[in-house]
């Protein structure tokens, strides 16, 4: 059985301050009636003090568990990077999760399928779960190629990804044209993607694994929308960004 996964994008949002409050708020008010499995990825300068407060509250109260993650990473272990963070700097900041291929990553940083595959191989090798994301942009869909992009990501960005991996990757589907401009993709038209891509997983691996992955949609996931497309039965979980930032909209999607 899929467990529903519903993560928080922070994105370039939430200073470390900030980001310290809306953990004391979250908890403060916290409910988590269905059961899922809820995280947070904050910006690389606040993962360690949210870990702590996190780590703070669920001393309190067991029932605060929050997992965190990252919104990327550089696959080298170490050496002249500037500026870039490693899997194993993550995973000893008690990270678990780490985004990887987001769309902004591939359009404004010009991330390829390539690069992806080898962020996603050294995740996983530093014990890091990969939330791995693919989505067509709107000229893509008009033209009436979404299905066939997407998978083509799917497929990229699992090449030489063992069944035995691919229990710790959740995928997320994010039609580039839904993300922070308010137009979600009908429940029906994610559906249809997160099930192409549960067939896709299929063809790559076997039923089982495809069965057994989690399948996330982002887009502008928002309270009004998200108990539409949890019941859709290929998607299990969402990717939210703007709506993750504010407490009163994230206890309301994780409790839709
Ligand atoms: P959004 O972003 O919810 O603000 O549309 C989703 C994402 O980019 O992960």
């Amino acid at each position: 059985m899929r467990k529903p996964f519903i993560a928080g994008n922070w994105k370039m949002n939430l200073n470390h301050n900030e980001a310290l409050s809306f953990i004391k708020d979250l908890s403060l008010r916290f409910n988590n009636k269905n059961g899922i499995t809820i995280a947070v990825c904050p910006p690389f300068t606040s993962i360690r003090s949210v870990a702590l407060a996190i780590e703070d509250e669920k001393f309190k109260s067991k029932d605060f568990n929050i997992k965190i993650g990252a919104q990327n990473m550089y696959f080298e272990k170490s050496g002249a990077f500037t500026g870039e963070i490693s899997a194993d700097m993550l995973n000893t900041l008690g990270v678990e999760y780490v985004i990887i291929g987001h769309s902004e990553r591939r359009v404004i940083f010009k991330e390829d399928d390539e690069l992806i595959n080898k962020k996603i191989k050294a995740a996983l090798s530093n014990g890091l779960k990969p939330i791995f994301c693919v989505g067509e942009s709107l000229e893509t869909r008009e033209k009436g190629n979404a299905v066939e992009f997407t998978l083509n990501q799917v497929r990229a960005g699992l090449d030489l990804i063992s069944p035995d991996e691919m229990a710790q990757i959740t995928i997320a589907y994010e039609p580039i044209w839904a993300i922070g401009t308010g137009k979600t993709a009908t429940p029906e038209d994610a559906q249809q993607m997160c099930n192409s891509i549960r067939s896709k997983i299929e063809a790559l691996y076997e039923k089982n694994v495809a069965e057994n992955t989690v399948i996330q949609y982002g887009g502008s996931v928002k309270p009004s929308n998200i108990s539409e497309i949890m019941k859709m039965p290929d998607i299990d979980g969402a990717l939210v960004g703007g709506a993750s930032i504010k407490t009163d909209d994230f206890l309301a999607l994780i409790n839709y």
